[in-house]
C-alpha cells in the first residue's frame, strides 16, 4: 500500500494562463493498493466518484497501461481537504495521486519527468499539473507531448488568502467563454505581465506583482460568471493585497499578501466579507506556498 499526498494549486495567477501556477499547503491524500475489484471511498465522507471513473483510479490505470501492467482493481481510500471545482487544482491533485501512486506500487517504472507528461496528458494543461507534482512557483510549457516545468520556490514573504465561494465552475465552463481569438494587443499585454511575474518570483520583487498578475486572455470572460467576485476583487485590494487574481478557471478568488501586513489584510477582509451580502457565499482562507509538491509518504 502506498500513501500519496498532493497539494492544492493555483494556475495561471492572472496574466501566466496556461503556463504558470503555485501550489499551496491544502493537501489531499490517496492510500491505494491493488484490489481484486474496485474499492473506492473517502474517509473525511466528501462525496467522490467510487467507479472506475473515479480520476484518481483512471489516472493509475493510465500508469499500469503505459507500463504494459494488467490491473485487476484498486483499493483507495481518499481525504479531500482541496474543494472541488473551485479553482484550486483538486482535479490536478487525483489525477497526480493517481499516476505517482500507481508509479510507487509498480517499483518506479516511470521518471519524474514521465510522470509529469503523463499528469499533464491525463489533465489538459500544465499549470495546475505541474506544481502539484513538483511544488513552489512554476513555470510550464508543452513541446507536443513534452513538457518543460521549472520551479522557483516562494519566498515566506508572501501569503495567499483564497476567497472561496459556496458554488462551483466546472474548467469547462470557464473555458468555453473564451473567445477563439485575441487582440494583438492583448495577447502583447499578456506577454508582457507574464515575462514579467516569472521574473518576479525569481528576483523576489513582490512589488511587481500588482502589475505582473494583469491579464487580458481569460479573467475578463470570467469574471461575469462569478457572482460577487467583482465586490471580492475589491475588498482584497482595499484590504491591502499586493495583487489579485482569479484562482485557475475560478470561482475562487486569490489574492497575494506581504506576510508583513497578513493580519491586518485578513482581519480587514473578513470583516467585510461579513458584511456584505454580494460576498457572504466566500470563506476566506490563509494558505502559504507548498514547496514540496506530491510525496509519497
Ligand atoms: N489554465 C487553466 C484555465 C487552469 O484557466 O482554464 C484550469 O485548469
Amino acid at each position: 500500500m502506498v500513501t500519496v499526498r498532493v497539494p492544492a494549486t493555483s494556475a495561471n495567477l492572472g496574466s501566466g494562463f496556461d503556463s504558470c501556477g503555485i501550489a499551496l499547503a491544502l493537501h489531499n491524500t490517496a492510500r491505494m493498493e491493488e484490489w481484486d475489484r474496485i474499492d473506492i471511498s473517502a474517509s473525511d465522507g466528501t462525496c467522490i466518484p467510487t467507479t472506475e471513473q473515479n480520476l484518481i483510479f483512471r489516472s493509475a490505470r493510465a500508469v499500469y497501461e503505459l507500463c504494459g501492467k494488467k490491473l485487476c482493481g484498486m483499493r483507495i481510500v481518499q481525504t479531500n481537504a482541496i474543494p472541488m471545482a473551485r479553482g484550486l487544482g483538486s482535479s490536478s491533485a487525483c489525477i497526480a495521486a493517481g499516476v505517482i501512486g500507481a508509479n510507487a506500487l509498480l517499483g518506479e517504472p516511470l521518471s519524474r519527468q514521465e510522470v509529469l507528461e503523463l499528469a499533464v496528458q491525463l489533465e489538459g494543461h500544465p499549470d495546475n499539473a505541474a506544481p502539484a507534482i513538483l511544488g513552489g512557483f512554476v513555470v510550464s510549457a508543452c513541446q507536443g507531448r513534452q513538457v518543460i516545468a521549472v520551479k522557483k520556490e516562494m519566498g515566506s514573504e508572501l501569503c495567499w488568502g483564497a476567497f472561496i465561494p459556496d458554488f462551483p465552475l466546472l474548467t469547462k465552463k470557464a473555458r468555453a467563454v473564451l473567445p477563439e481569438s485575441v487582440a494583438h494587443a492583448d495577447a502583447v499585454f499578456n506577454v508582457q505581465r507574464a515575462a514579467l511575474l516569472a521574473a518576479a518570483f525569481c528576483e523576489k520583487r513582490y512589488d511587481l506583482l500588482e502589475t505582473a498578475m494583469q491579464d487580458k486572455l481569460h479573467q475578463p470572460y470570467r469574471m461575469r460568471l462569478i457572482a460577487g467576485a467583482d465586490e471580492v476583487v475589491q475588498t482584497a485590494r482595499e484590504s491591502g493585497a499586493a495583487a489579485v487574481c482569479i484562482s485557475g478557471a475560478g470561482p475562487t478568488i486569490l489574492a497575494a499578501v506581504m506576510r508583513e501586513n497578513a493580519d491586518a489584510f485578513f482581519c480587514a477582509a473578513q470583516q467585510r466579507l461579513a458584511q456584505s451580502r454580494a460576498m457572504r457565499r466566500f470563506e476566506l482562507r490563509r494558505l502559504s506556498a507548498d514547496q514540496q509538491g506530491a510525496v509519497v509518504l
